[in-house]
């Protein structure tokens, strides 16, 4: 392995406080021989200050699955960087496939996240990705460099993107390693010429359980995975954690 590998668990909009609880107990527990992985956990943000408490003596390290992209003010319902920095947080999700299509999240938007979440020394975890449609048309490199122009900043000492195609989240559709490498290859070049960016995590979102998660960091050579509906149940985020 070359560099640190990261897995982060977004439990999305999952979970109860104690369910919460039972699977952290059980998570801090883990012991990962590998001290070249990083486990991040990224709960909702009711539970954040709760799992908080549970990981503080751990490995674990806790991410947000968004913020707001002004540190304060009339915004109702949504959540400050100064909280989630409070709680402990490392990490922010940033323009999930999710967040862009229920939250009309634009990729400007999304920069001005990143920018702010950079700003507060938190590494915002930056999500790109094609559409089903996008793909078959073969439009998906044209869509990601748009994606990449505009929602990440420029001149950045490192980035963490993850690259989650719609079209595989929670379908068990999964692109060929080949695949994968293609677009982390691609990814990794357009980032350098345009962004200005050399040191890049790339990660691999969509599907992703224990059975292909070897296959997956071994062929593609992605640096982390962004992990949903798998890092929900206790005995498939410890495989995919104690893999190697
Ligand atoms: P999935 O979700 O692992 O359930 O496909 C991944 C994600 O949306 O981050």
């Amino acid at each position: 392995m070359s560099q640190v590998k990261l897995i982060v668990s977004n439990w999305k909009m999952n979970l109860n406080i104690s369910q919460a609880r039972i699977l952290t107990k059980k998570l801090v527990k883990i012991q990962i021989k590998n001290n070249l992985i990083k486990n991040i956990i990224c709960p909702q943000f009711i539970l954040l200050p709760i799992i908080s408490k549970f990981v503080k003596e751990s490995d674990i390290l806790l991410g947000a699955q968004d913020c707001h992209y002004k540190k304060f003010g009339a915004y109702t319902g949504d959540t400050s960087i100064e909280l989630i920095k409070e709680v402990g947080c490392k990490y922010v999700i940033i323009g999930h496939s999710e967040r862009r299509k229920e939250h009309h999240e634009t990729s400007n938007i999304i920069r001005e996240k990143a920018k702010l979440v950079i700003s507060e020394k938190l590494k915002p975890n930056i999500c790109i990705g094609e559409s089903f449609n996008e793909r078959k048309n073969n439009k998906y490199l044209q869509i990601l460099e748009e994606q990449i122009n505009a929602g990440i900043p420029n001149n950045l000492n490192e980035v963490i993107i993850a690259y989650e195609p719609i079209w595989s989240i929670g379908s068990g559709l999964v692109p060929t390693v080949e695949k994968i490498k293609e677009i982390k290859n691609f990814t990794c070049d357009f980032v350098l010429k345009s962004k200005n960016i050399s040191k890049i995590y790339f990660l691999y979102g969509g599907s992703v359980n224990s059975k292909n998660i070897s296959d997956i960091f071994k062929f593609s050579g992605v640096d982390g995975a962004l992990i949903g509906g798998s890092s929900l149940i206790f005995e498939e985020i410890n495989k995919i954690l104690t893999f190697s």
